[in-house]
């Protein structure tokens, strides 16, 4: 072969890597849209400063653990339990319960955005990596 047969082949090769790769690999997963309830969780999450101790996706404060996935480890009650009587460590905020339903409604829709933390990978031939455990 000479150099430009050579040339020519990787040529194609990559091309066609490269169109696997941003095609197969890029799908985003369906998540439903919030519910107004949730809104009204996400409001009341940021006017009491729930991340100054919380983390989402590991960002944000670490006095508390991360609430991503709380939920789905926990349950519900578990949850409503920590935010209607606090702990220790944590703050009891006295909120109404309407203002408890909408957290929990929150974090139960923050909840199925994704895991973390990410583990259990899904490793294609081609290199591209997603997770085997996602939700969607
Ligand atoms: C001053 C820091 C602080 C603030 C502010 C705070 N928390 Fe916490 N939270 C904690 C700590 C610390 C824990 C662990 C408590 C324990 O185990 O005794 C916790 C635990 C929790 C848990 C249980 C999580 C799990 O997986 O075990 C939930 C749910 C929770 N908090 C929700 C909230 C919400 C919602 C807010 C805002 C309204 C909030 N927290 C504000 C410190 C805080």
């Amino acid at each position: 072969m000479n150099n430009r047969a050579i040339i020519a082949t990787l040529f194609v090769l990559f091309v066609v890597y490269s169109v696997n790769v941003y095609t197969a690999g890029t799908a985003a997963p369906h998540i439903e849209p919030m519910s107004d309830d949730s809104r009204k969780g996400q409001q009341l999450f940021q006017a009491h400063n729930c991340i100054a101790c919380h983390q989402f996706y590991g960002l944000g404060g670490y006095m508390g653990p991360d609430l991503t996935n709380t939920i789905s480890k926990h349950g519900s009650a578990y949850a409503r339990a920590f935010i209607t009587s606090g702990t220790r460590s944590m703050p009891n905020f006295d909120l109404a319960k309407e203002e408890i339903d909408a957290l929990v409604a929150y974090l139960e829709f923050v909840d199925k955005t994704g895991r973390y933390p990410a583990e259990n990978y899904d490793v294609k031939w081609y290199g591209a990596v997603s997770q085997a455990d996602d939700p969607q």
